[in-house]
């Protein structure tokens, strides 16, 4: 088939690739994100873009961005962690590109990928759950892409978990990423750290003593290395989104929950707390079939490759 190019909008990177027909990259580029500011984020791209178009007779481009998307699938109407406020972000990439774009939601872009690709490839249903700067999430039911009335169904980081709790980028409190989140997790740690330092000397080790320097891949690898502090703090995080998960399964009965995001990379670590927590709060738990956690199997490229493939349809 023709090639695509897909684009992931992430907090810490942009990635790109050109994408076949089967899901298959053929060629990829990253950069570092320009902070926050949408008019450098757009030049980041049409940069990347231009690039990869220029090794490759790419057709059109699909971009995953992290945030509420319209229906049109063209403005990004909100975006708590950037400043996205009615941004006419595919227009703008068209009128740098010269090509055709569609955007997508970040997490939407992934379930999709995951979905025709990967981990939830041989289901109708499945919710997608991404770790990493916010949570994501991205409903399949019966095999379509759930959108909602407006686009911005599946904003899962926003189901209120703590009435009256943390304080979320879109206002809220209490919000599902303000506990599940690689940020909750590295906030929670360095606290944790900062408190018990003879418990985190590892992990303090491996920062370079300061506890503000502790980061996600930091604290995975201590965990790797069988580190219990570490261990501990992805179980905690886990826990929270085994939480938040039985809530979304009462409402949408996934045959699977695929979960993604970089913390995902964590594995078995992340994902059984997750299934333990998941297990013991599911509603019915013990008369129903209950929906398999399986880790994502695109890893990183899930965005790239949905959003890729989104373009095409
Ligand atoms: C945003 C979502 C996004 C998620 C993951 C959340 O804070 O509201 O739109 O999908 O982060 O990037
Ligand atoms: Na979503
Ligand atoms: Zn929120």
């Amino acid at each position: 088939g023709d090639l695509t190019c897909g684009i992931d909008i992430g907090g810490t990177k942009i990635a790109g690739a050109v994408v076949a027909g089967d899901g298959t990259i053929l060629d990829e580029a990253r950069v570092v994100s320009p902070a926050t500011d949408p008019e450098a984020i757009e030049s980041t791209v049409a940069d990347l873009v231009r690039t990869l178009a220029a090794r490759h007779p790419v057709t059109a481009v699909g971009v995953g961005a992290a945030g509420y998307v319209d229906a049109r699938r063209a403005t990004v109407l909100f975006a708590p962690n950037i400043a996205w406020r009615d941004e006419p972000l595919g227009p703008e990439l068209t009128r740098l590109t010269g090509l055709p774009v569609t955007i997508e939601n970040d997490a939407n872009a992934a379930a999709w990928g995951e979905f025709r690709y990967g981990a939830g490839k041989d289901v109708d249903d499945q919710l997608m759950v991404t770790v990493g700067t916010g949570v994501g999430g991205g409903v399949i039911a019966g095999g379509r892409l759930l959108r909602g009335g407006f686009g911005v169904a599946g904003e899962i980081g926003h189901l209120c978990l703590v009435p009256d709790g943390r304080q979320c980028g879109c206002g809220n409190l209490g919000c599902f990423e303000q506990y599940g989140s690689g940020s909750a997790l590295e906030r929670e740690t360095r606290a944790a750290a900062s408190g018990s330092s003879l418990l985190a000397r590892d992990l303090l080790d491996r920062a370079g003593g300061d506890p503000q320097r502790i980061t996600g891949p930091l604290i995975t690898a201590a965990a790797q290395d069988g580190d219990r502090f570490a261990i501990e703090q992805l179980a905690s995080l886990g826990h929270w989104l085994g939480h938040g998960i039985a809530s979304l399964v009462a409402v949408l009965d996934p045959a699977v929950i695929v979960i993604g995001g970089g913390v995902s990379e964590a594995g078995d670590l992340l994902l059984d707390p997750i299934r333990e927590a998941f297990g013991r709060e599911l509603t019915g738990r013990g008369y129903r079939p209950q929906a398999e956690i399986r880790a994502a199997e695109l890893g990183n490229e899930a965005g790239v490759i949905g959003a890729a493939d989104l373009a095409r349809s």
